[in-house]
């Protein structure tokens, strides 16, 4: 079916890799959109391929690094299975769910400018070949290249897509994105061209500290009560991570996954008690945030650099907004229209301790 991917050796010849993050977020994607089935039938078609890798999310580590021939497999046997336009969704969307570029507008909100000066540097936290380099002109236009970086066209059409979604993002009006140069048509080099107009301010409201509002509100007392400390956690950490300190960050994370541990169990206690349907995929998600954390304090073990900026936004932060906003708000939903009530779970004291003197 894909001339061109029989000649493609499945093992990377040029070592050349893509991060965890980047397949973690398109597969979340296609789990969320197509749900477990579509997934299942785009998986059975990258194993036609040769596709050989992990299949859900679970199974990929956000952090390590994966052939780069994996992303061009499961982008091919995307956009055979969805179609065109679903591919160009797929590619402008996951900007603005992908935590893999939530660091860079928790620094720049409303900023397309300083986006694309600043952004491509962040390239070599996702691919490990290649460079881009871009210009900005005045009045909305600006100029990305990239050298050594487009392995098969469909890359290119993925970037095309993804540039424009990424600039939306960062609040870009009528933006156009045009593919100029092409190494697949013979040039040396990728350029893309970029056009936008306004900037439009209602959009992208996402900095590093959580706010507190009614969107969070399960409207269960006790599960709102537990869902407070835990973002005052989480902005803790940011703090501390801001402040470049290693001793009391890793301190911070330790002491969230004990809280985590209590909140989801006084969560899980009564998901059992009520025969609560969902509780599996429930605690299937509440077992992801484990391994985030644990993949976490490896990383800040390492440093603290923006590798690690990116994890915490992402995998952390991101993840417990999500999380309260969908799967706790259903289940907030199952108690009530059901008349059953959480008792007041008391919270074990050596977290009281921390949670009443340090945050
Ligand atoms: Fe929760
Ligand atoms: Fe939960």
């Amino acid at each position: 079916m894909y001339p061109q991917f029989e000649t493609m050796e499945f093992k990377d010849q040029n070592d050349r890799m893509t991060r965890g993050g980047i397949y973690y977020t398109r597969i979340h994607f296609v789990r969320e959109k197509y749900g477990t089935g579509g997934m299942q039938r785009l998986y059975n078609k990258m194993k036609e391929y040769g596709y050989n890798g992990p299949a859900t999310e679970d199974e990929i580590k956000i952090a390590d690094w994966y052939p780069h021939s994996y992303d061009i497999l499961f982008l091919k046997a995307f956009k055979e299975l969805f179609g065109e336009s679903a591919f160009k969704r797929m590619a402008r969307t996951v900007p603005r769910i992908s935590g893999g570029v939530s660091d860079l507008f928790l620094k720049w909100p409303d900023n397309p400018n300083k986006l694309i000066k600043e952004g491509v540097k962040y390239w070599h936290m996702f691919y490990n070949f290649g460079r881009l380099e871009s210009e900005v002109l005045d009045g909305g236009k600006g100029i990305i290249r990239g050298y050594g970086i487009s392995t098969d066209p469909i890359f290119c059409e993925l970037l095309t897509y993804y540039f424009q979604g990424l600039l939306e993002k960062a609040g870009a009006l009528n933006v156009e994105v045009e593919h100029t140069h092409c190494v697949h048509r013979g040039d040396k080099f990728e350029e893309w061209k970029l056009t936008w107009s306004a900037l439009d301010k209602s959009k992208n409201k996402k900095f590093s500290k959580i706010e507190w509002d009614k969107s969070l509100e399960t409207g269960i007392d006790e599960i709102d009560e537990q869902h407070k400390y835990f973002v005052k956690i989480l902005n803790e950490i940011n703090i501390r991570l801001n402040n470049k300190d290693k001793g009391l960050l890793l301190e911070m994370l330790y002491f969230m996954d004990k809280y985590a541990h209590w909140h989801f169990s006084s969560e899980e206690k009564y998901m059992k008690k009520y025969n609560y349907p969902d509780y599996l995929k429930h605690h299937a998600e509440h077992e992801r945030f484990y391994n985030y954390t644990k993949e976490t304090i490896i990383e800040a073990k390492r440093g603290l650099d923006e590798h690690l900026e990116y994890s915490v936004n992402k995998y952390l932060i991101d993840w417990l907004i999500n999380h309260i906003m969908g799967t706790d708000k259903k289940f907030a939903n199952f108690l009530r229209d059901n008349n059953l009530v959480m008792e007041n779970e008391r919270m074990p004291s050596e977290l009281e301790k921390v949670v009443k003197s340090t945050i």
